[in-house]
């Protein structure tokens, strides 16, 4: 055989050969990736530590990190809307927690309901291979206002009105309890916003635009939700929202085509988010909060979902927070770039877990994509799952038993409680000739008028049942702010009510007329509004009434200051509830002076729009408000 022969010969049986053996390697790195890729999944010894209720959190958190895959530790940085999700799936993907959108009930919508249904989700997570438990959460932030029957609190805004710390600490924890009876153990509550644009329709989920007063009720609130239980353990876990800065939204920014201020954006003015923003949330951090929502909002160009420097160097790193923060809705995937780029982007940026509203297969698949490609580094998904992890061993999530249903007497006391929460809530903006307080002693009849006297959904705002409230009486359990009037006046008051205000003619005039007015619900961006005020039939209400009564009283229902300084004077004493809730009977306790009137306004009440926004008690325009913070005659 001639050498070029020869050469040629072995030339051809060496490519086959190297052709062969990268064909193998192909086929081994494809099996690898495609079907081999679920890692060797670590054993489990039957009595590990972290199952031991006496180790330390940290030793716990450590242990059982040790035994977690990668797709177990990505399930746990998933929360997802139960509306969303087969019970199963919290097994199989080892999901970290459940969340009730607001709205989101049980077919049957009461306590019991609830807690069966929340428990379903809870014992599909024990039977996971780990058996790490949810956290199921929902925005409690006026009692858990999902629940037929529930007690409903005043809306934030008016427990900013009673600036009354012990109250806000109590009824926190009787919405602890309420939640924890039906297995909730998590609520995307207090609110640390600061209003200072009043025709956004979130106005009244803020305590203030007082950085000093949010910081004083949220911290009582976060440690009124998270007391305790007999077990030495939190009930339920609080969080702090919506970080940052979302209080100063500008108008026109929305990124939502359907909003005009809510999910806007807040100028960029690092002092400003020092000396205001941050403060509420240092005072959390100080009241012990675990978890930090991210808000809709971007700080100038950037998401806060997708803002490093907000999320770990200020809020991890120099505060030092070592609870976990979740993002908020769909919020993560309104960082630009696609799903698979906005959720490396959000994690990267210091987000621990992703809200799912819709979809968390393809979350899961992402992040351990991601990860595989180096593109979210190994030490960011463990710091994440070690944060997440930790807040539920703290909390004694593992260890907790399933607390009773609430008993009667405690229903009872919550609606005692809130009915208090009602009175000091109330404030007097004007009270010509002292007609307030009402004489019950005496005879008498008094008209009422308006969309929100016998209007449960009006006085109890959204968040009640469904997203954006109900209108109407069919809340069980709640009283009206007119029946409120009839049960404390007594025998010797009668009082004939007319929606309208109209009366049949030739009754006579009588003295004193009771408008109550007032906003219908709403919740987030279908609250903004260009020019909050009272409707056209409650001005004509009011104005049938001033023909049959010598002297009216405005009853204003309203979750934010309404645009009132042309109608104000035409009427002799105004009194503003916020959005009272169930307990509508407080309203009338005050009107009747069982208990005087103690409320301040929590944030200047504008006297027109061109004040708008109002920043740090001062008005756009340099014009004085109508009322300013703090306001309020005895
Ligand atoms: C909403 C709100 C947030 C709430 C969350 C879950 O979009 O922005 O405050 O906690 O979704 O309902």
């Amino acid at each position: 055989m001639s050498k070029n022969i020869f050469s040629r010969f072995y030339c051809n049986r060496v490519c086959v050969v190297i052709g062969g053996l990268a064909l193998i390697l192909i086929m081994i790195l494809f099996f690898d990736t495609y079907f081999f890729s679920s890692e060797k999944i670590p054993s489990l010894p039957d009595d590990p530590l972290y199952k031991d209720p006496q180790a330390s959190v940290e030793d716990r958190v450590t242990d059982l990190m040790s035994y977690m895959t990668l797709d177990e530790k990505i399930g746990q940085m998933a929360l997802v809307e139960n509306k969303s999700v087969v019970v199963e799936d919290v097994r199989k993907y080892a999901l970290g927690a459940i969340l009730s959108g607001s709205g989101s009930n049980p077919e049957q919508n009461s306590f019991e309901g609830w807690r069966s249904m929340v428990q379903g989700f809870t014992s599909s997570s024990h039977e996971s291979r780990l058996g790490i438990p949810i956290l199921y959460g929902v925005d409690a932030i006026h009692g858990h206002g999902n629940v037929l029957g529930a007690t409903l609190f005043p809306h934030a805004i008016g427990l900013g009105a009673s600036g009354n710390e012990s109250l806000v600490y109590e009824l926190a924890e009787a919405t602890g309890e309420e939640l924890i009876s039906t297995g909730v153990t998590w609520s995307y509550s207090p609110t640390l916003d600061m209003p200072e644009d009043v025709r956004w329709g979130r106005t009244y989920e803020s305590f203030s635009d007082d950085p000093v007063l949010v910081g004083r009720l949220g911290a009582a609130y976060i440690q009124g939700v998270q007391v305790a239980n007999e077990h030495g353990t939190s009930k339920v876990l609080a969080t702090a929202k919506h970080f940052l800065g979302a209080g100063g939204m500008q108008w026109n920014t929305s990124s939502n085509k359907n909003f005009s201020i809510d999910q806007g954006a807040t100028p960029v003015d690092e002092t400003k988010l020092r000396n205001t923003y941050l403060l509420p949330f240092k005072d959390a951090l100080d009241a012990d909060v675990h978890t930090v929502m991210v808000g809709l909002n971007s700080w100038g160009e950037t998401k806060l979902a997708a803002e490093h420097y907000l999320l770990t160097d200020l809020l991890k790193g120099e505060l030092g927070f070592e609870g976990f923060v979740v993002s908020d809705w769909y919020g993560v995937y309104e960082i630009p770039g696609g799903e698979y780029r906005a959720a490396v982007t959000a994690i990267r940026a210091g987000v621990d877990m992703v809200m799912l509203p819709f979809d968390y297969k393809s979350f899961i698949g992402n992040v351990h994509r991601a990860v595989q490609q180096g593109e979210i580094p190994m030490e960011r998904i463990d710091d994440a799952v070690r944060r997440i992890l930790r807040v539920k061993f703290a909390m004694g999530l593992f260890d907790a038993t399933s607390t009773p249903p609430l008993s009667d007497e405690d229903l009872f006391e919550h609606k005692t409680l809130a009915r208090q929460a009602v009175r000091e809530s109330l404030v007097l903006l004007k009270n010509s000739e002292g007609l307030l307080p009402l004489d019950r002693s005496a005879s008498s009849t008094i008209r009422v008028t308006g969309s929100a006297a016998n209007n449960v959904g009006i006085q109890a705002g959204a968040w009640t049942v469904a997203w954006q409230g109900v209108d109407g009486n069919w809340i069980p359990k709640a009283t009206t702010i007119l029946q409120g009037l009839q049960e404390v006046a007594g025998p010797n008051v009668t009082f004939e009510f007319s929606e309208d205000g109209t009366y049949e003619e030739g009754n006579p005039v009588i003295d004193v007329g009771i408008a109550v007015v007032g906003e219908k619900p709403y919740a987030e961006g279908w609250g903004d509004n260009p020019y909050p005020t009272l409707s056209e039939v409650d001005i004509r209400a009011i104005e049938n009434l001033k023909k049959v009564c010598v002297r009216v009283i405005v009853i204003l229902v309203t979750g934010r200051p309404l645009l009132i300084s042309d109608a104000i004077d035409d009427w002799d004493t105004v009194v503003v509830t916020w959005l009272p809730g169930s307990e509508g009977a407080g309203v009338a306790d005050v009107l009747y002076g069982v208990q005087p009137f103690t409320g301040s306004l929590p944030l200047p009440w504008p006297a027109h729009i061109g004040q708008l926004p109002v920043v740090g008690g001062k008005t756009k325009d340099g014009t004085p408000p109508l009322f300013p913070r703090y306001f309020g005659l005895r």
